[in-house]
């Protein structure tokens, strides 16, 4: 599939994920990566891959010092917009996580709501862990939030459909277990009948995969939750939050 993370992420994304990146789920989110990191203000944060700034204008706004990164202009345009409107101050720059600009420039890099595992290549995604721990300072720590693979197996759907403010979104995914990816198409038709059709094809990780991935990039794992309710990582935890940290 070409290069699918390009065109996904536009501002059709903003409206079929509205719902479940509401302001309520972006607040447990941060607060639950603030006890995870023991963050105090005011850290240098990297949110890599911020979307639409979600989490960047809340950790701002509590006094850290935030750098969103992400490739979607429409994205960075809405964070833009929600940081004005918040009166936050976040320095956000586009461009690809695997060509990331920075050496030693931060305290605790985020990923968060599955923002990796998109590319094809593997070395890819070996890249963007070695891109971010040139990006940390020494001591300097990573949180990575994705969805867990061995929960999302046990029950998979391959149909799914959830509400949106104007109508709802059709899911269709299959597994390919030779490559561990989850590849389909999502279909949002709003009440209006406008349809819109995004493809995706995202790499899942079980635990020890990921462990390994950021061990190979020089990361030692601190912590491992199932959630950011902090519970402690198990086979049907809905996602997987670890915590490396660079030595
Ligand atoms: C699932 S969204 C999550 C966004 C945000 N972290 C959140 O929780 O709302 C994934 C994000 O990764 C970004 N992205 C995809 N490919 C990227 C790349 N190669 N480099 C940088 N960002 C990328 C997308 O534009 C999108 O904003």
């Amino acid at each position: 599939m070409p290069e699918w993370f390009r065109t996904f992420f536009d501002r059709d994304y903003l409206d079929r994920y509205a719902r479940v990146t509401d302001e309520e789920v972006t607040q447990r989110e941060v607060d639950g990566l603030i006890h995870a990191l023991e963050l105090e203000p005011p850290a240098r944060v990297l949110d890599l891959a911020c979307g639409y700034g979600r989490h960047a204008v809340v950790l701002a706004r509590l006094g850290y010092e935030v750098t969103g990164f992400d490739l979607s202009f429409d994205l960075l345009a809405e964070a833009e917009l929600r940081a004005q409107g918040a009166g936050a101050t976040v320095r956000l720059m586009e461009g690809d996580m695997r060509k990331l600009p920075f050496v030693h420039e931060f305290d605790v890099v985020v990923n968060l709501f599955t923002s990796f595992g998109f590319f094809d290549d593997e070395r890819d995604s070996r890249r963007v862990m070695e891109g971010v721990h040139a990006a940390l300072d020494e001591g300097g720590r990573l949180l990575l939030d994705v969805i867990n693979r061995d929960a999302i197996l046990r029950d998979f759907q391959p149909r799914l459909w959830r509400e949106t403010d104007d109508g709802y979104v059709l899911s269709e995914s299959e597994y390919d277990p030779a490559r561990s990816r989850l590849t389909g198409r999502q279909v949002h038709v709003s009440a209006k009948g406008r349809v819109a059709e995004s493809s995706f094809s995202v790499r899942l990780y079980s635990m020890h995969e990921l462990r390994a991935l950021i061990e190979a990039a020089g990361f030692e794992v601190e912590s491992v939750y199932g959630g950011f309710d902090l519970s402690a990582f198990e086979l049907d935890s809905p996602r997987i939050v670890m915590v490396g940290r660079r030595p």
